[in-house]
């Protein structure tokens, strides 16, 4: 087993307001890798925390008449019982204010200060309040407007240490070169290093127009300075280990992956690696940076009204559950759209149909078959093809996540429960039993159980209780044990009896959450006089449904479209003048002589659409589950225009 050390960091949450869904994502990926290190024997370490000094923080207490400190510990207990309730598996939960942070902090002002990197000047410039950071003059928008937030900046002029950054300029771009991957995903590394190469200014790194922040050493005896909250807060990462204090943890450093957000990239790829070389510390080896969740396209805001509370999703629609559908749902580094459409599609679709339905199925045939024994020594026998195809898609698992594509491991993932889903309507046990083939039946079973062993602990760490749900259903439970015997050695699985259970993923019709609309909105609808079917229930009239123009056409040329992996170009004949073009999503399931002559059904009203710049003039019928894709064709042949109803 082996004994790496993961270090593993979220970044540390402003105490002005209360979590959201942006950091519960941030959050569950790292809780995510935490566990799955933990799994595989390494000695993990998960840090998440709070982030409470700065002047929005003290201006966020005053606006409620608070005291500073009494109000950074209100929010901050709310985050910590909020990662309790979602059993994040953090290791250190620190707090910028810790005592011990602080005198960290102070040590490493001092070791920075000693190597000649920081200096006392003035410093005139336009301040951005909420994102705690200064701009040049060019970068305003409009010549007042911050470029990030898009909040009004004002100027501060003040007595202020500086970072001497300019001088690590070179030295940062050695290490983008020299590190492909330090930066994640790969796209947002070009960024960084384009902006470096456009030069570097020194960093103000004290303040003296609010109090609210780290004191500077007491030697340097200059109380009106406090530290950038930014200096402050990324030391957090090497303080929670003890730097400048009790050092016992810091062999942790450096950190295996700083998860973070794509908005505060720029510190964590440049001050920050510039801080830990002038203090002579190993450089983190990842720092991930993913997209942002959206509401129908819009940034969330509470002004908006547009929030997405994430207790309340997960008490809705189940912890786990919404730990999948974050993780699957959107490309690592890509921003993503919440709607609770989508999030019932992943649940009822991939988790119920693909995965618990899978549970079932053996359930049900080992019940029926064998009085719920489940053996799988002949499983090789048998379904070696199976099994073969089965490992070549979990060899493919692990780098796929340190390298943080959690969508594309989980897409991978599934590919074993479709071979299983595949083999039983392939195989067919149920008349295999009939046929006397007991051994093959009793093997067909064992293939599914080893299937759904393997994936289970391969999504250990997504879902951790559902997971350990279905192996128990399997006779053993997941730990680094298993893990190692099950997913690494091959072994097979124990003989097992399964005993019947409540679904796991019950399905869902309605939306379960109701969504609160903003203030505007409620007004203008409430004018409206007419009643509308609630958005859930979609009802539509008969009316509604002949707009849709579906046909009969026969595919009278079919081509491939080069460099996609998924398109056809087809000429359809639907009884018009000419055939239609049609660029079809089906490649991965037909090809071009399996659809060339056939019949189809199209949707021949939808406005032209540009599929990687080719016209495409109407839709093919289509359905789609775990096993892949279907035509929906006419039974027997129909003449081409003939009208669907
Ligand atoms: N305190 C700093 C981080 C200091 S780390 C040394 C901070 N805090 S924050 O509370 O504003 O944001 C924390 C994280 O939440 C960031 O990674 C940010 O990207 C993430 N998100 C905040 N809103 C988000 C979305 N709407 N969507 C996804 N993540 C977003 O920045």
């Amino acid at each position: 087993m082996s004994c790496h050390k993961s270090y593993i960091t979220t970044p540390i949450y402003y105490v002005n307001d209360v979590a959201h869904i942006g950091h519960a994502y941030t959050t569950i990926i790292a809780d995510t890798l935490a566990r799955y290190a933990r799994l595989i024997g390494e000695d993990t370490f998960f840090l998440t925390g709070t982030d409470e000094h700065g002047q929005k923080i003290q201006e966020a207490a005053k606006k409620r008449g608070k005291a500073t400190q009494a109000y950074a510990d209100e929010i901050s207990a709310k985050f910590k019982t909020l990662w309790d309730e979602f059993d994040i598996s953090y290791d250190k939960f620190i707090r910028t204010t810790d005592a011990d942070h602080m005198a960290g902090v102070q040590k490493a002002f001092s070791v920075m200060y000693d190597k000649g990197d920081i200096y006392k000047d003035a410093y005139k410039g336009h301040y951005c309040i909420s994102c705690e950071t200064f701009f040049p003059e060019t970068q305003l928008v409009d010549g007042e407007f911050c470029p990030d937030c898009g909040k009004s900046t004002s100027i501060v002029e003040e007595e202020s240490y500086f970072f001497k950054l300019s001088a690590y300029q070179d030295k940062l771009l050695d290490w983008y070169k020299n590190s492909p991957d330090c930066i994640l995903p790969k796209s947002k590394r070009n960024e960084v290093i384009r902006f470096v190469e456009g030069g570097l200014n020194d960093l103000s790194i004290t303040r003296t127009s609010f109090d609210w922040g780290v004191k500077l050493p007491k030697s340097f005896n200059d109380p009106k300075h406090v530290m950038y909250v930014w200096l402050d807060a990324l030391m957090n990462y090497v303080t929670a280990l003890g730097y400048g204090t009790d050092e016992k943890n810091m062999d942790f450093w450096p950190a295996r992956v700083h998860l973070i957000g794509k908005d505060i990239l720029r510190f964590h790829a440049i001050y920050w690696p510039a801080f830990l070389m002038s203090l002579d510390l190993p450089l983190p080896k990842h720092i991930g940076a993913h997209g942002w969740w959206t509401r129908n396209g819009e940034k969330m805001s509470k002004s908006k009204g547009n929030v997405v509370n994430p207790k309340e999703v997960a008490d809705a629609y189940g912890l786990e559950n919404f730990r999948y559908f974050m993780l699957r749902e959107v490309p690592f580094g890509g921003d993503g759209d919440f709607s609770q459409r989508a999030l019932m599609d992943r649940i009822n679709s991939d988790l119920g149909n693909d995965l618990g339905n899978l549970l079932n199925r053996l359930i049900g045939m080992s019940g029926k078959y064998f009085e719920g024994r489940v053996e799988c020594d002949l499983v090789e026998k048998y379904y070696k093809e199976e099994l073969d195809e089965v490992q070549v898609s979990l060899n493919k698992l692990e780098p796929m996540l340190f390298e943080l594509q959690l969508h594309k491991y989980l897409e991978e993932l599934w590919r074993p429960l479709t071979v299983a889903n595949r083999a039983i309507d392939k195989y067919q046990p149920w008349s295999m039993i009939k046929e006397g083939k007991t051994d093959e039946t009793m093997a067909l079973n064992g293939l599914i159980a080893t299937i759904l062993a393997k994936v289970s602990l391969m999504l250990h760490a997504v879902m951790p209780k559902t997971t350990n749900t279905i192996v128990n259903a399997l006779g053993f439970d997941i730990d680094p044990n298993s893990f190692e015997k099950i997913i690494r050695n091959g072994e097979k699985l124990e003989p097992f009896v399964t005993q019947k259970r409540e679904p796991l993923f019950p399905r869902i019709e309605e939306q379960l959450l109701v969504e609160k609309k903003p203030e505007k909105e409620v007004k203008k609808e409430s004018k409206k006089e007419e009643k509308k079917e609630p958005d859930n229930i979609a009802l539509i009239g008969i009316d509604q449904f002949f707009e849709t123009s579906l046909k009969i056409g026969t595919v009278v040329e079919a081509q491939e479209v080069k460099k996609s992996k998924k398109l056809l170009l087809l000429q359809v004949d639907i009884g018009e003048e000419k055939p239609r073009q049609v660029v079809a999503g089906i490649k991965e399931s037909y090809s071009t002589e399996d659809i060339l002559n056939t019949q189809v059904c199209v949707v021949a009203n939808l406005k032209p659409a540009k599929l990687m710049g080719m016209k495409s003039e109407g839709m093919l019928l289509a359905a789609k589950d775990s096993d892949g894709l279907c035509l929906i064709r006419p039974e027997k042949p129909k003449s081409v225009g003939t009208p669907i109803s």
